[in-house]
């Protein structure tokens, strides 16, 4: 471990994103590619990168020998679950009846503030250890659950927007709050955590079945009172669900309006899934600033729908990349991305790994309103970095080899060929390290 105000050098080849990547055939616009390089960290912040060709770190830098690895930023996971690692891959079910069955009961056991402890830090730890370093997250009902995160991430420096779930109708015992109480519970979160350190606080709906209309409205009205409040919620996951919201808000012109209406839509409004939208409802996420998680590997577990990403991008409205854990199945987001390309490849369009990955990385800082501190390499960011080794297994290494051209015979390939072979293939037994602010935060310094 190093201390934040430490000088570290990283070698790696280092990949991020100096602007959107192209949609559809893979070009490099915006993709920064610098293969063999130093990265230079003082004080938990990159101050730039050089060849190591031509530059040696002098004595007073910490060097992380990964020469020969990937580096990239960290990767944000947009929607996830603390409490839900319990019920990571549980059989048989789509979304209604899971919540039901597995989730809402493994919600009820952080009531108790030592579970919420021990499940925060558990969580974190795992977000770590599978190269992600920043994260919006969904906690419990529980005032302590929420309180547990943002004491974990202070203790970690690590970049989480949470907040207690909001649900006074449609769940169980121990489960529901009530307008008033919830509402007391947010400002006193808000007042204790919400821009301390890189923690934020989010008005956190379950989703329009859980609340009544009168907790959104609270839920708005937080959002108005307290300056850069982020707001997560679920929308349009599950055809079942759509039926449902569309009989509690009659007056809603569809789900998304049910949010619209609240004043719950802006440009810190986090929604996961969005599978059943419709064009209005595409331009109203372009018009408020809100964006969609896109949660592909728990939206194929669930069976609950193929998400448009093209109709998205034709509607120029934001979307980012999260494991959605629980309902998906890997906290990984390089297996995010494997199943994201899967989707879209069933809905007749190739994703390539470029708009992938900067839906992981400098798409979902922007999105977040945080490219000013995370998502690339650029200086001046915090560095938060994740390194990882470009193939692990024979079919992998032998895959690695061909795209580089190392096999007899064998012309090299392009890079957008190799990294998209990465990501398809790669899981966070990859993973060779993780940073948070300059901070070995899993994995090792480096090894041979
Ligand atoms: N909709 C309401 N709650 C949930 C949840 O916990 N997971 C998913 N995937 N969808 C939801
Ligand atoms: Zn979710």
């Amino acid at each position: 471990m190093i201390g934040p105000a430490m000088k570290l050098a990283v070698r790696a080849d280092l990949l991020d994103f100096s602007a959107a990547p192209s949609w559809g055939s893979p070009t490099l616009d915006g993709v920064r590619f610098r293969p063999d390089h130093w990265l230079f960290v003082e004080g938990g912040r990159i101050l730039g990168a050089e060849p190591a060709a031509a530059v040696d770190p002098g004595a007073d830098w910490q060097r992380h020998d990964h020469r020969g690895r990937l580096l990239m930023p960290g990767f944000i996971d947009t929607h996830v679950h603390c409490p839900q690692l319990d019920v990571i891959a549980s059989w048989g079910a789509g979304l209604l009846d899971w919540l039901e069955t597995y989730t809402f009961p493994a919600e009820q056991r952080y009531a108790d503030p030592d579970v919420a402890a021990v499940g925060a830090a558990r969580f974190l730890d795992a977000l770590l250890a599978h190269g992600t370093t920043a994260a919006v997250v969904f906690a419990t009902v529980h005032r302590a659950s929420a309180e547990a995160l943002f004491s974990a991430a202070a203790q970690r420096g690590m970049r989480i927007v949470t907040g207690k779930v909001l649900m006074d109708r449609h769940a169980p015992d121990g489960l529901r709050d009530d307008v008033a109480g919830a509402e007391a519970d947010c400002e006193a979160l808000i007042a204790r955590w919400h821009g301390q350190g890189r923690n934020a606080y989010a008005a956190t709906i379950r989703f329009a079945v859980t609340s009544t209309p009168e907790q959104l409205a609270m839920a708005g009205e937080l959002g108005r009172r307290h300056a850069g409040l982020y707001m997560q919620t679920h929308v349009a996951e599950n055809l079942d669900e759509v039926k449902w919201v569309a009989a509690l808000y009659p007056e809603a012109r569809s789900y998304l309006d049910v949010y619209h209406r609240a004043g719950l839509l802006h440009e810190r409004a986090v929604l996961a899934h969005g599978i059943w939208l419709d064009a209005h409802d595409r331009a109203l996420l372009r018009e408020t600033g809100a964006h969609i998680a896109h949660s592909p590997s728990s939206n194929l577990f669930l069976g609950s729908g193929l998400f448009d990403w093209q109709a998205a991008r034709d509607a120029a409205h934001g979307v980012s990349i999260a494991s959605d854990v629980g309902g998906g199945t890997s906290l990984c987001q390089l297996r995010s991305l494997a199943e994201a390309y899967k989707v879209q490849a069933l809905r007749g369009t190739r994703l390539n790994a470029w708009t992938a990955l900067h839906a992981a990385t400098r798409g979902a800082a922007g999105l977040l309103g945080l490219a000013h501190e995370i998502g690339h390499l650029e200086a001046g960011t915090l560095a938060d970095l994740a390194v990882w080794s470009w193939a692990q297994g024979p079919v992998a290494e032998y895959r690695d080899a061909v795209a580089r051209g190392a096999e007899p015979g064998v012309a090299a390939q392009d890079l957008h060929t190799r990294v998209f072979a990465w990501m398809t293939l790669g899981d966070e037994r990859n993973l060779a390290a993780t940073y948070i602010a300059g901070r070995l935060a899993a994995g090792s310094a480096a090894d041979p």
